[in-house]
């Protein structure tokens, strides 16, 4: 990768949103209004807002002109057909449902091929995918390899699958009709956004093809991956990223996506496959659920803006630019001291809240409370990936379980921020780091039964 200046940014900024920050005291009273859940905040109390990277893109003036030919059509719009020609263009399968956005398009991927008491293996599943599957009574299986699961590490492709894992998990399930599928996500958001080797991919592919298993990516942010591929591994530093990314989807039967990421549109998402019949059995699910097909869920417009945005992302300077700047963050921050994943992933910078906050132990949310704390320093909104997202509670002994990492995840909305606002994230961090003996954990006053982070209320220990 080159250094950070010795290229800019490939636009220049036609059209600015305000922001600011509102005073100390007021994110005090907004952040106990919220009952510290920053999911609670308005984002008009929100200075810097990297509580994700989904559907917050700056759309380019190509796309924001597409959308004045945005074909309404209930049936036959010329916008989905426009859509349809782009992703099969890039991925190679001609049988593109759109939905409207990554969730609606893994209910229709597990609705059509999962059954009860099934096991869907992967590198390690999003959390809404977890929930899907779950959902429809089977079990999600995450291989990652081990060197996945390290914080500090040089690995250059931490999503990879264990191939002898996947093997084994084939090996005991496949004949048997236990696996509908192994889903590869490209890059790996739960580890830290960590891009999956071509050669990693291929064999995974070959693995659930001898065991006559279909092989299917999630690839809302597949082109990052594929930028990681063409800096890191043998062979790819000269092929383009849509080469890259051809290569990749051609060894996949199908995908679902999350347009919201490298799709660089605000809403949308899509399942494709290779295989005709398969599509219209999904059909089946995305007409009751997400809308007739040549919709699915998304007006014209979106989808002319979709189909602009996802060639957009494959640009090569776009994506140095973009993953230079998550790698500029993590630069900073580790220069601070603060404790991250490393390497730095393609969307995001995941803080070790654990080693940051030594002295808060996980049962009072040490991650929540680093994020409570960036957002009354500063104004900055990440979010709490640990103890309250990801606990569980002992059965028998009703003590809760923690998960194996305590993160604040700051991720980075794609043409969004500049350079400057990252700079003042990571002062935020120095800031933080004078006062980190004086911060307290927190407990919770509300949870609720299922996905309880969005809505948990919290109190100060
Ligand atoms: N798959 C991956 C890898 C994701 O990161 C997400 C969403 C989804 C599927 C679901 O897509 O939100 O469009 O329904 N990730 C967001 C995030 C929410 O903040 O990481 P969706």
């Amino acid at each position: 990768m080159r250094p950070r200046d010795a290229y800019a940014e490939p636009y220049r900024i036609k059209m600015v949103e305000p922001v600011r920050q509102i005073s100390p005291e007021a994110r005090r009273l907004a952040v106990e209004r919220a009952g510290y859940n920053l999911f609670n905040l308005s984002s008009d109390d929100v200075y810097i807002d990297l509580l994700t990277d989904s559907g917050t893109a700056a759309m380019s003036d190509a796309q924001w002109s597409a959308l004045m030919r945005g074909d309404e059509a209930y049936a036959g719009s010329r916008s989905f057909a426009r859509l349809r020609r782009v992703v099969a263009d890039i991925t190679g399968y001609e049988h593109v449902a759109p939905a409207h956005q990554g969730r609606g398009a893994e209910h229709v991927l597990m609705m059509t091929l999962v059954r009860p008491g099934q096991r869907v293996p992967g590198n390690m599943h999003f959390d809404t995918t977890t929930g899907h599957i779950v959902l429809r009574g089977a079990e999600p299986v995450n291989l990652l390899r081990k060197q996945g699961y390290e914080v500090k590490s040089e690995e250059a492709f931490k999503g990879d699958v264990d191939l002898k894992a996947l093997r084994t998990e084939l090996e005991e399930n496949a004949a048997a009709g236990r696996t509908p599928f192994v889903l590869m996500t490209v890059t790996c958001n739960s580890n830290g956004g960590q891009p999956v080797s071509m050669a990693n991919i291929r064999q995974a592919s070959e693995l659930a093809h001898a065991y006559g298993v279909p092989f299917i990516f999630d690839c809302a942010r597949y082109a990052e991956n594929a930028y990681f591929i063409k800096m890191r591994e043998p062979g790819y530093s000269q092929k383009s990223i849509k080469e890259i990314a051809s290569e990749m989807f051609s060894y996949g039967d199908g995908c679902v996506m999350s347009a919201k990421k490298d799709g660089l549109a605000n809403m949308g998402g899509f399942v494709a496959f290779r295989d005709e019949a398969l599509y219209h059995r999904a059909l089946e699910w995305v007409i009751p659920f997400e809308g007739f097909a040549t919709y699915g869920g998304l007006s014209g417009r979106d989808m002319e803006a979709l189909a602009v945005g996802l060639e957009e992302a494959l640009d090569e300077a776009y994506l140095e630019e973009r993953i230079g700047q998550v790698a500029y963050l993590a630069d900073l921050l580790v220069d601070a001291g603060v404790p991250i994943i490393t390497p730095a992933g393609g969307h995001g910078v995941y803080v070790d809240a654990a080693a940051f906050l030594p002295h808060i132990p996980q049962k009072e949310f040490t991650a929540q409370a680093l994020a409570v704390e960036l957002y009354l320093e500063a104004g900055v909104r990440g979010v709490e990936l640990g103890m309250c997202a990801f606990g569980t509670t002992d059965p028998n002994s009703g003590e809760p379980i923690g998960p194996a990492l305590e993160l604040v995840r700051l991720a980075v909305p794609r043409r969004v921020y500049t350079d400057r606002h990252m700079a003042f994230v990571a002062r935020a961090f120095e800031g933080l780091a004078a006062r980190r003996d004086s911060i307290r954990g927190f407990r919770l006053t509300y949870e609720a039964p299922v996905l309880r982070h969005f809505t948990a209320r919290f109190e100060r220990i």
